[in-house]
């Protein structure tokens, strides 16, 4: 797909931008570009822009302000230890940008468009790569419906955007492991829309979320939707419990949690270390006496923005438990290497999951 260049007229300066690519954060500071992909039924896909980031112009009928028909992705370039930036296999965030938009009713988009606006917007932004330590460019593809019309069905008219943000840590705390609220609230149920990654879906996780950090955790956990008493994951990523008997689980893929990149790469980097993965449901009253016995050595949670962070608190309405020693574990620490290690170029890359842009 080729995109149409708009030349900045006022990118911010080079100073402003290296005071905030040394200490990023994560989510709150933008690069100088945007892509932007129009959608119409006559049309298609036509009108690929590579322009300054800048509010956008909606009608104020457009159905995703109402009805909230959007989808989104997320992903990191990352510079390679000569230099070269990198993104950690696109495509699957491609191939999942459309399972999101079959589930609300939008338009799939070309894998190849997918990967060539991401790849022109890295080339256009690579001086905001972050500075500080483990940093990288976090990329946010999405697609909103902009038709303006108030009746109930899919949109005729659909902007797929992608931003960019230099990201540093996700978790604020800085703590070596992090704290998680069971919540009582359901995040998605049985042919609901779980497994896909649409804005609803963390609209409806807010107000468990601001329990959780009111409570003084970092993350809220979701249990399922009809008994309450299955793992499903955490606000943003998933799951990983780690047991004595070299056995390692996560919750299986049941069409409400999202299906997880890291959550799919962990499972074959622990199976190269020859550990049994079981995709298996699991109980928090299990977890709760598997911590307790010591059956249970480590939990950790996954996923583009988290990485590989441990879990070492479990709060909730009946109580509070701790996971091992309370910090990281060894093998959430090994397999947090092992990722890391792929995706900065560090080890070796046997799966071609690394793209060199
Ligand atoms: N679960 C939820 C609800 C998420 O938002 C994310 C983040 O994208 C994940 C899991 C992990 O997915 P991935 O590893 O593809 O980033
Ligand atoms: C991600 O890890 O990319 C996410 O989307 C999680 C969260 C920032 C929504």
């Amino acid at each position: 797909m080729q995109f149409e260049r708009i030349s900045h007229p006022a990118p911010v300066p080079g100073k402003t931008r290296a005071e905030a690519i040394a200490n990023p954060g994560f989510g709150t500071l933008f690069t100088d570009h945007m892509v932007t992909i129009d959608w119409s039924e006559d049309k298609e896909w036509h009108n690929a822009q590579l322009a300054p980031r800048g509010p956008l112009t909606l009608d104020p009928a457009a159905s995703v302000l109402h009805y909230a028909q959007e989808i989104f992705e997320g992903l990191k370039a990352y510079r390679l230890e000569d230099g070269t930036m990198a993104l950690f296999r696109p495509r699957e965030n491609a191939a999942r940008f459309n399972r999101s938009a079959d589930r609300l009713a939008m338009p799939n988009l070309p894998e190849d468009a997918f990967v060539a606006a991401l790849e022109a917007l890295v080339d256009a932004d690579k001086d905001w790569f972050p500075t500080v330590e483990g940093g990288s460019l976090y990329l946010r593809p999405f697609m909103i419906a902009t038709e303006a019309f108030l009746g109930v069905r899919p949109a005729k008219e659909y902007k797929f955007i992608l931003i960019a943000s230099p990201a540093g840590n996700y978790f604020k705390s800085g703590a070596p492991a992090v704290s998680i609220w069971v919540s009582d609230y359901t995040r998605a149920a049985p042919g609901g829309t779980g497994a896909a990654k649409c804005g609803g879906n963390y609209a409806a996780s807010l107000v468990p979320t601001r329990e959780a950090f009111d409570r003084g955790h970092d993350q809220v956990l979701f249990l399922d939707a009809a008994e309450h008493r299955y793992i499903e994951e955490l606000g943003g990523m998933n799951l990983f419990f780690v047991f004595d008997d070299g056995r390692i689980l996560t919750p299986p893929l049941t069409g409400t949690i999202l299906p997880g990149i890291t959550r799919d790469s962990i499972i074959d980097l622990a199976r190269e270390e020859g550990l049994d993965v079981v995709e298996e449901m699991y109980t928090l009253d299990q977890w709760r006496e598997d911590a307790a016995s010591g059956k249970l050595l480590e939990t950790f949670a996954c996923g583009t923005a988290a990485v590989v962070t441990p879990v070492g608190k479990v709060a909730g309405h009946d109580g509070e438990f701790t996971i091992g020693s309370g910090g990281p574990g060894q093998l959430t620490s090994k397999l947090r290497e092992k990722l890391t290690g792929i995706q900065r170029g560090t080890a070796e890359d046997t799966r071609g999951w690394v793209m060199r842009l």
